[in-house]
C-alpha cells in the first residue's frame, strides 16, 4: 500500500492490544527480530537464521530492501534493478509521459542502460545498521513532566546522535521514536540519488480495475514496474550524472517460480508508513465522525472536478493523472475506514478495554499516573474538534490553488533580491531552481482545471462552513459583486486567474527573466494565501499545536501504562517508515456470510473482467487477451493456469506497497500491492479474521515482463529459482 494523503497534521492518538498478539500481527524491527521473532517464524516455517535477515558486517536480506520514500522496492539483480509497484512509479511514468510518448498508455521498456529514463527528485534508501538510542536521547531529561523542556532536550540530542552517525553527510541519518516516545532508534541509510525507470507494463495491466478494483479482493493487477539504482564509479550515492554505473548491491533476492499453498509461510519487509495501533476509543471517534467525513467531502469535490476535464481532454488526462490516482486512493481508504469502523463495531470493543485499564490503574497506588489519563485525553480533544472543520476547510479549500506550489520558489529568489543586491551568482542560483521547478510544474498544470478546483471548492468551503466562521478574505468574496455565492466567486476567480502571475507559465516565466520584488508582493494569489495563513495563524493553529503536545504526552503515559498493564505481551511499535519484517501464511478468507474468498486468482478472471473500452478501467489490449486465450504462458504455469494475485495474512501498512512477498526461503514469490476491503480499520486494528494483504504473483510478473513485453534482458538480470 501506498502511503496516504493525509490532510490533517498527525493526528494523535492511541488503543489497547489485545492481551495476546497472533504471530500475524507486528510489524517488527528487524534489529530485534533475533530477541522477539527467531524462534516463532522457524516454528512457523522458515528456514533462514536472523543474521540472514539482518546484521551489520555481513551482507543480510536488508541490504535488499529499498525505502523509495512513500512505498518500497527490492534488489533483484546484481546490477541494482529493484522490482517495486506500478502504481509507486506510478507519477514517475507519468512525468515522462506526453501525448506522443504516452507510457502511462502503452508501457515502457528500456532495451539497454541508455534506453533508462531519469526520474528527478527519487532516492532509494537502503538501511545500513540501526541502534537503540532511548538512553542516550533520554539522558538530560530531569523533570518528565514539563514536555516543553523534554521536546528541547530530545531535539537537541537527536540532532547530535544523527550528526555524528551521518560521518559528514556520507550516509543518511534519522533518529526516530517507537512506542509513541518510550524509546528512540538511531537508523543509518546509504541514500542513492539516481534512480531510472526500466521498465512498466502499460496502465490496463499495472492499474487494471482501477478505482473500482482498488482496496479490493478478487484483484486482477499487474501492479508491478521496475527501476535500477544508479551509483558512481566508486558504488557510492551521487545525484544523476550520464556516466553513473549500475549499483552493485550488497545482497540480490532470489525470484521463485514454484508459487505457494494455502498455509505456506511469507514474510514481507519493507518501510510501512503509519499506523495507530493504540488509539482509543475517542481517538478513534475523532477519526469516524470528524476527521474521516471533511476529509471524503473535500477529496470528493476535487475528484469530481478534475475527473470532468480529464475525461474531456487527453492532454489534461495525462497531466492529472498521478494527482487523480493519489486523492482517489486516500479517497476511498476513508470510505473504507469508516464503513469499517461501523461494521466491526471496533469503538465499543477498544472502550471495554479501556475500563479493564483503567481498573488496574486504580487498584495499586504504584499505577495512580495512569488513572484519569483516559478521560484527560477526551477533554484534550474537545477544542479541537470544534476547529478542525474550519481549519481542514481552510487548508484544503481555501488553498486550493495549485499554482500556489510556485509561491515559494518565488518568494525565495524576491527575498534573495531584497537583501543581496549584488550577489548575482546566488540570485542566477536561486533562478535557476526556480525555473526548473516553474518547467516541471507546468508540464502538468491546466489553467483551466486550476479555475475550475479553485471555484468548485470555494463553494463548497462558503456552503458547509457557517457565515460567521469564515475568515475574513472568503468574507470578502461574498461582500463582492454579483447575484448569489456562485456568481460572486467566480467572478473573484476571474479576477485572479487574470491577474496572478502564478497560474501562467507565460507570465511567470517573464517574471524570472526580470525578478521584482513588486509585482510579487502584490500577486493576488499572493496576497490571498498570505491572508488566509495569518488569520490561521491566529486562530486555529495555536489550538492545534496545544491538541498536538497534549496527546503527544497521552500517547507516550498510555503505551508505557499499557506495557506495564500486559507484562507478557509482546510490543511492536507503530509503523513510522523505518524498516519491518511481518511473517504469517498464504491465506484465504471468508468476507461475510457464506462467500468464500480463495486466496489466489488467475488470468481467468482477466477474461472475465476485462472490456475493449479504451476508456474502462477494465480495459485490457489484445496482446494480453490473445496471450491469455491461447494460454501462452511460458514456463510460469501451474496446472496449466497463470496466477496473478494471492493473499496473505502479513501485517502491512501504506509504505509497504512494492514490499517482497517471500518463502520461507527468502525467496520471492510476490509483490504487496494492498489491503483488502474488510480490513479498512486495518491501521487502527489488526482483526486476523480478515485482514490481508494483497500481493501480484512473481510468475504474473515474469509472464508479462517476458512474454508480454519481450524484455528477456531483464528477466536474464534476475535469479531464478
Ligand atoms: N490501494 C493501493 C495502496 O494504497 C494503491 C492502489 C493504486 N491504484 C489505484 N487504482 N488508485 O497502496
Amino acid at each position: 500500500m501506498k502511503k496516504l494523503l493525509l490532510l490533517s497534521f498527525a493526528i494523535y492518538s492511541f488503543c489497547i492490544m489485545p492481551a495476546w498478539a497472533l504471530p500475524d500481527e507486528g510489524m517488527w524491527l528487524p534489529l530485534l527480530i533475533k530477541r522477539l521473532n527467531a524462534e516463532d517464524m522457524a516454528k512457523h516455517g522458515f528456514r533462514l537464521s536472523p543474521d540472514e535477515i539482518y546484521q551489520v558486517n555481513n551482507a543480510a536480506l536488508k541490504d535488499a530492501i529499498v525505502s523509495l520514500e512513500f512505498c518500497t522496492a527490492e534488489i533483484v539483480s546484481e546490477n541494482g534493478l529493484m522490482l517495486t509497484n506500478h502504481h509507486c512509479a506510478y507519477s514517475a511514468i507519468q512525468e515522462n509521459s506526453t501525448l506522443e510518448h504516452n507510457y502511462l498508455g502503452n508501457g515502457f521498456w528500456a532495451k539497454s542502460h541508455k534506453e533508462e529514463l531519469t526520474i528527478p527528485g527519487q532516492t532509494a534508501s537502503i538501511l545500513v545498521r540501526m541502534e537503540d538510542v532511548t538512553q542516550a536521547v533520554l539522558k538530560d531529561i530531569k523533570d518528565e513532566k514539563d514536555a516543553a523542556e523534554r521536546d528541547k532536550i530530545i531535539a537537541a540530542s537527536i540532532k547530535e546522535i544523527s550528526k555524528n552517525a551521518s560521518e559528514n553527510g556520507a550516509y543518511k541519518a534519522v533518529v526516530k521514536d517507537m512506542f509513541n516516545g518510550n524509546e528512540y532508534y538511531l537508523f543509518v541509510y546509504e541514500t542513492f540519488k539516481d534512480v531510472r525507470l526500466v521498465g512498466a507494463p502499460p496502465e490496463s495491466i499495472g492499474k487494471f480495475g482501477g478505482d473500482t478494483d482498488n482496496w479490493m479482493w478478487p484483484r486482477h493487477t499487474g501492479d508491478f514496474a521496475l527501476l535500477r539504482i544508479y551509483a558512481n564509479k566508486d558504488n557510492k550515492p551521487a545525484a544523476y550524472a550520464a556516466d553513473n554505473v549500475p549499483y552493485k548491491p550488497k545482497y540480490v533476492i532470489p525470484v521463485s517460480t514454484k508459487g505457494y499453498k494455502e498455509g505456506d509461510f511469507a514474510m514481507i519487509m519493507g518501510f510501512p508508513g503509519r499506523t495507530n495501533r493504540y488509539i482509543t476509543s475517542a481517538g478513534m471517534e475523532l477519526q469516524m465522525k470528524y476527521i474521516n467525513p471533511t476529509q471524503i467531502k473535500l477529496f470528493g469535490k476535487k475528484l469530481e472536478t478534475w475527473k470532468k476535464d480529464m475525461d474531456a481532454d487527453p492532454k489534461v488526462r495525462i497531466q492529472y493523472a498521478a494527482k487523480y490516482a493519489t486523492y482517489a486512493n486516500s479517497w476511498k481508504y476513508y470510505i473504507g475506514q469508516n464503513e469499517g469502523l461501523e461494521r466491526l463495531d471496533v469503538i465499543k470493543k477498544r472502550k471495554s478495554e479501556e475500563n479493564a485499564f483503567t481498573q488496574w490503574a486504580k487498584s495499586s497506588p504504584d499505577n495512580s499516573k495512569y488513572e484519569n489519563l483516559l478521560s484527560d485525553y477526551e477533554q484534550a480533544i474537545n477544542p479541537f474538534k470544534e476547529i478542525l472543520d474550519q481549519l481542514f476547510y481552510l487548508n484544503f479549500a481555501g488553498k486550493s490553488c495549485e499554482a500556489t506550489a510556485l509561491i515559494r520558489p518565488a518568494e525565495a529568489l524576491k527575498s534573495a533580491l531584497d537583501q543581496s543586491s549584488g550577489n548575482s551568482t546566488a540570485l542566477a542560483e536561486l533562478t535557476k531552481e526556480a525555473q526548473e521547478k516553474a518547467n516541471e510544474f507546468y508540464k502538468d498544470y491546466n489553467t483551466q482545471t486550476d479555475y475550475h478546483v479553485v471555484t468548485a471548492m470555494l463553494q463548497l468551503y462558503v456552503n458547509d462552513i457557517p457565515l460567521a466562521q469564515l475568515p475574513p478574505p472568503i468574507k470578502k468574496i461574498l461582500d463582492g459583486k454579483g447575484k448569489n455565492n456562485a456568481d460572486k466567486i467566480n467572478r473573484w476567480a476571474t479576477k485572479l486567474f487574470a491577474k496572478s502571475m502564478f497560474v501562467s507559465p507565460e507570465k511567470f516565466n517573464k517574471w524570472l527573466q526580470k525578478p521584482d520584488a513588486k509585482s510579487f508582493d502584490k500577486d493576488p494569489l499572493v496576497v490571498f494565501m498570505n491572508e488566509l495563513m495569518q488569520y490561521s495563524m491566529a486562530t486555529y493553529i495555536p489550538v492545534q499545536i496545544k491538541y498536538a503536545t497534549q496527546s503527544e504526552n497521552f500517547k507516550r503515559l498510555y503505551l508505557e501504562g499499557l506495557m506495564k498493564f500486559k507484562k507478557d505481551h509482546k510490543f511492536y511499535p507503530d509503523a513510522n517508515s523505518t524498516e519491518r519484517l511481518t511473517y504469517g501464511n498464504v491465506k484465504s478468507y471468508q468476507p461475510k456470510d457464506a462467500v468464500y474468498y480463495s486466496y489466489y486468482t488467475t488470468t481467468d478472471g482477466i477474461l472475465e473482467k476485462y472490456s475493449k473500452d479504451k476508456t474502462s478501467e477494465f480495459y485490457a489490449d489484445d496482446r494480453l487477451i490473445d496471450l491469455i486465450k491461447r494460454k501462452d504462458f511460458g514456463p510460469y504455469t501451474e496446472n496449466g493456469q497463470l496466477h496473478v494475485a494471492f493473499l496473505t495474512n502479513n501485517d502491512i501498512t501504506g509504505g509497504n506497497s512494492g514490499s517482497p512477498v517471500m518463502n520461507d526461503k527468502g525467496e520471492l514469490i510476490g509483490i504487496a500491492f494492498d489491503g483488502n476491503w474488510e480490513a479498512m480499520t486495518g491501521d487502527l486494528v489488526f482483526d486476523p479474521e480478515f485482514k490481508r494483504t494483497i500481493c501480484v504473483d512473481a510468475r504474473y510478473v515474469l509472464f508479462i515482463i517476458d512474454k508480454y513485453a519481450g524484455a528477456t534482458n531483464l528477466i536474464q538480470e534476475m535469479k531464478l529459482k
